[in-house]
């Protein structure tokens, strides 16, 4: 058995969160989902990040301490994850006390490693971003992600020797050590390399919300230093260690363009400084834009991912948000193609089909399984191996590809073969064809089972209540079973003036 390790990023609380953040969420869960499914011993990690300077001058604006303010917001992601049926396993906050301690521990393993070094900073600030800018990355004076003038900084700091292990984080990128996928994103980072990387601040001596260093109490940890420990404080590194030695390294880090830099330079220079090993595999979620905008408050084009559960579901919620542009691109929503393209993937298509073939099954056969055996099953390990082959490269677009394909060829065979005349001649090709449907279904219902859970289990209970007892390579293979009589299968997506009526 194998392990297999995923986060996302962890997730800012000055704010509610938005479908940019339930997108990478869903796209940890459905991988996180198909490797459980497939028997690999799974560790899926999220969280909120809750310290630093951003945090700090939210919780004033709203009149909170604060503490109070974090556990208001993040209760507002955790609260989300649960309405979209995401499986992590931990939900990590910054403000943890094993997190704390964790980052005491690894800042002393830092300075013992003279991986940190004091001297005084001056630099440009944006606080959206948390992080220090240079003159050349201004657009117009403003921080080109938070269109705002950036603060002048001048502090005492301690310093991370970045610098020291840039040769070494070049090659490993290079030889594909540390994996970045998509390929352009690679490229990016590649380029950083070529331009002068300063060392960066680990400190900051005018935030008061952060974890204090423990050789200068008076100085908080830079949040990006707090942050990045995330995903090796969640297992217990310097704290209890109990799923550190059997989940690390990370095996996918998920996160968007705008951190890559913080992921492929920072965070394996600082574990190189721990003498740990390093993540495998980075993988670059794009941005969603909103009718070709930027989704802000201020433009008043934010969706609002309850408001999609509430009209949707949790599952064609996931489904839609991952199916809008590929995986790893920037895309465009429009807030109008949701319902569209529910009625037309969803409601006419996965829907539409399960709802036909149980219905013909009911009809020419009193609801059991006739008697004949598949005729495609080389057409289905072809799409089975398509898919596994997409679920290992993270393609979560290519694997939802497959799971098209298989309902397009399903709806197309049923209106080639049209069972409803071969029933009215009693041909016996009835029961071939009905075998063969009830067996796309079935696998289209295995297939689909990281994207919609609560779907798949649905079509799976129709053929066996206890279908999520087995392996994946078990449910492939084993053949539906002749005369078996099929269990009921609830409505899968009603359509969407039934659903608002609901
Ligand atoms: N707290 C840091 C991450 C620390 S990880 C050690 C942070 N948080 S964030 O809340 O601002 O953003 C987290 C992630 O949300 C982004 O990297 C990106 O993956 C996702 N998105 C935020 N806005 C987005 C869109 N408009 N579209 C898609 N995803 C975007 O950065």
């Amino acid at each position: 058995m194998s392990k297999f390790y995923i986060t996302t990023p962890i997730y800012y609380v000055n704010d509610k969160p938005h479908i940019g953040h339930a997108y990478s969420t869903i796209a940890a869960d459905v991988l996180a989902r198909y490797h459980r499914l497939k028997g690999d011993q799974v560790f899926f990690l999220t969280g909120t990040d809750e310290h630093g300077k951003k945090i700090q001058n939210a919780a004033e604006a709203a009149g909170l301490e604060p503490k109070e303010f974090c556990d208001q917001n993040a209760a507002k992601f955790s609260l989300l994850w649960d309405r979209l049926d995401i499986s992590q396993d931990h939900f990590i906050r910054t403000t943890d006390d094993q997190h704390k301690r964790g980052v005491g521990h690894i800042l002393d393993q830092l300075k013992a490693a003279n991986a940190i070094y004091e001297g005084d900073y001056e630099g440009l600030y944006c606080v959206g971003c948390e992080r220090f800018l240079t003159e050349k990355e201004l657009v117009d004076g403003l921080c080109p992600d938070h269109k705002k003038a950036p603060e002048m900084i001048k502090e005492h700091n301690y310093f991370f020797n970045l610098k020291k292990y840039l040769p070494e984080i070049a090659r490993l990128i290079d030889d594909n050590k540390i994996k970045i996928i998509p390929e352009a994103r690679r490229n990016e980072v590649l380029g950083l390399f070529k331009q002068d990387i300063s060392d960066f601040s680990i400190s900051r001596e005018n935030v008061q919300w952060g974890i204090p260093l423990p050789f200068a109490p008076d100085h908080t940890a830079y949040v990006w230093v707090d942050a990045l420990s995330n995903y090796i404080t969640a297992l217990g590194y310097g704290t209890d260690n109990k799923l550190f030695d059997t989940f690390w390294p990370a095996d996918v880090h998920i996160l968007g363009k705008d951190i890559l830099k913080f992921h492929a330079l920072f965070w394996p220079a600082i574990l190189l400084a721990l003498g740990q090993e390093l993540s495998r595999k980075i993988v670059v979620t794009g941005f969603f834009t909103v009718d070709g905008q930027k989704m802000s408050k201020s433009l008043g084009n934010v969706i609002d991912p309850h408001g999609l559960v509430d009209t949707f579901g949790a599952d064609a919620t996931r489904y839609l948000l991952l199916s809008q542009f590929p995986f790893g691109h920037d895309g465009d929503v429009k807030a109008t193609s949701f319902a569209v393209q529910y009625t037309s993937d969803l409601a006419n298509g996965v829907g539409n089909l399960v709802n036909r073939v149980l219905a013909m099954t009911d009809k020419y056969f009193a609801g059991q399984v006739p008697v004949a055996a598949s005729t495609q099953q080389d057409q289905i390990n072809t799409w089975w191996e398509r898919y596994h082959q997409a679920m290992a490269n993270q393609a979560i677009d290519q694997a939802l590809g497959v799971i098209k394909e298989v309902n397009a060829f399903a709806d197309g065979y049923i209106d080639q073969e049209k069972p409803w005349s071969l029933a009215k001649t009693n041909d016996p090709k009835l029961a071939e064809v009905l075998f063969n449907s009830l067996t796309l279904i079935r696998q289209l219902g295995i297939m689909i089972y990281p994207f919609m859970p609560e779907t798949a289990d649905k079509i799976g209970r129709v053929f066996d209540s206890e279908w999520q007892d087995h392996a994946l390579e078990q449910l492939i293979q084993a053949p539906i079973v002749a005369d078996a009589k099929l269990g009921q299968c609830d409505p899968l997506f009603p359509r969407l003036v039934e659903a608002a009526k609901e």
